[in-house]
C-alpha cells in the first residue's frame, strides 16, 4: 500500500470530512484529498489552524474547502446531528470521514490517571468518532461508495504500560470497526477501516518520544498513499480491516 500511486482525480467531486484537520496527519490528509479533487470539510477547535489549511488548499488550486470549528470533547448527539445536517446542506453530499482528531495527556501509570482524564480520552478518541459517524450515516449511505477511516494507535493494538486510557480508547476503535462492518455487511455502500499510522513526526510523537529526532521519522506526507488508498474506490473491497502503515 505504501507504493500506491493514486490517479490525480481519485476523489474528484467527493466531499470528505476530516477531524483534526488543523495539524499533523489530519492536515496532511486534507491537503492530499484536496489535491486529488475532494472538497474537504475541515474540523477542529482552533479556527486559525483551520484557516491556514483552508488557505493552503486554495493556494494549491484545490476545490474550496469548508471549515467546521467544533469541539468533539463536549458535543452531544444533537450537536453531531446539527453538524451533519449543516455539512450536507452546504456541501450537498458526504463520501467519507477521516477521524484524525485525538486527545492525549501524557504517558503515566494507570494509578495516576484520573476519572476526568479518562472521560475526555474516551469522549474525543472513541465516543466522538462513533457518534459523528452515526450522525453522518444517512448521508454516507446516500453516496455511491463511502469510506470511513478511524485512526488507531500501535498501543491500542498491542497494549503496553503507561499508555492507559488513550490505548484503551484506541483499542475500542478497532472493536467498533469490526462490529460496525459486520452490521453493515459486504454489500453496503459504506465501508469502515481503522488505520494505524505507526511512528510519524508530529506533535504527538514529540510528546510521547521526546528523544527521537523528528527528521529521522516518517513525515505525515509520507503516509498519504495509505490515506488516499483507503479513502478512494481502489479499496472498495477493503472493509472491517485494521491496517498498519508500518507493517
Ligand atoms: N503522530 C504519531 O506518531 C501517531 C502514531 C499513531 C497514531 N496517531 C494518531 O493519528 C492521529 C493524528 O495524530 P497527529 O499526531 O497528527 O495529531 P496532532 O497533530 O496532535 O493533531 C490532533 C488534532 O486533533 C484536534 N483535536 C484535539 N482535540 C479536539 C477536540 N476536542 N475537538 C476537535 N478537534 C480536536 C486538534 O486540533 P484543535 O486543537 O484545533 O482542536 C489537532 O488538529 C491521532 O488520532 C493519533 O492518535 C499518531
Amino acid at each position: 500500500m505504501k507504493d500506491y500511486s493514486p490517479r490525480p482525480d481519485l476523489l474528484a467531486d467527493r466531499v470528505i470530512l476530516v477531524t483534526g484537520a488543523g495539524s499533523g496527519l489530519g492536515r496532511a490528509a486534507s491537503l492530499a484529498y484536496a489535491r486529488h479533487g475532494a472538497t474537504v470539510a475541515l474540523l477542529g477547535r482552533d479556527e486559525n489552524r483551520l484557516e491556514a489549511v483552508y488557505d493552503e488548499i486554495l493556494a494549491s488550486g484545490g476545490p474550496e474547502p469548508a471549515m467546521f470549528p467544533f469541539d468533539l470533547g463536549v458535543a452531544d448527539d444533537r450537536a453531531f446531528e446539527t453538524l451533519a445536517g449543516t455539512l450536507v446542506h452546504h456541501l450537498k453530499r458526504l463520501d467519507g470521514i477521516l477521524h484524525s482528531a485525538h486527545q492525549f495527556f501524557s504517558l503515566t501509570p494507570l494509578s495516576l490517571q484520573t476519572l476526568e482524564q479518562w472521560q475526555t480520552l474516551m469522549r474525543v478518541n472513541l465516543i466522538a468518532p462513533f457518534a459523528l459517524t452515526r450522525a453522518c450515516l444517512p448521508a454516507l449511505r446516500a453516496a455511491p461508495s463511502a469510506s470511513v477511516i478511524f485512526t488507531g494507535e500501535t498501543h491500542g493494538h498491542q497494549p503496553a504500560a503507561f499508555w492507559g486510557g488513550y490505548a484503551v480508547a484506541k483499542a475500542g476503535l478497532e472493536t467498533l470497526t469490526h462490529i460496525w462492518s459486520e452490521e453493515l455487511g459486504e454489500a453496503a455502500p459504506v465501508r469502515m477501516n481503522t488505520l494505524i499510522p505507526g511512528q510519524v513526526a508530529t506533535t504527538l510523537r514529540s510528546r510521547t518520544h521526546p528523544g527521537l529526532a523528528p527528521e529521522r521519522l516518517p513525515q505525515p506526507a509520507d503516509l498519504m498513499p495509505f490515506y488516499l488508498y483507503l479513502m478512494g474506490d481502489d479499496s472498495l473491497a477493503v472493509r472491517g480491516r485494521i491496517v498498519e502503515c508500518a507493517a
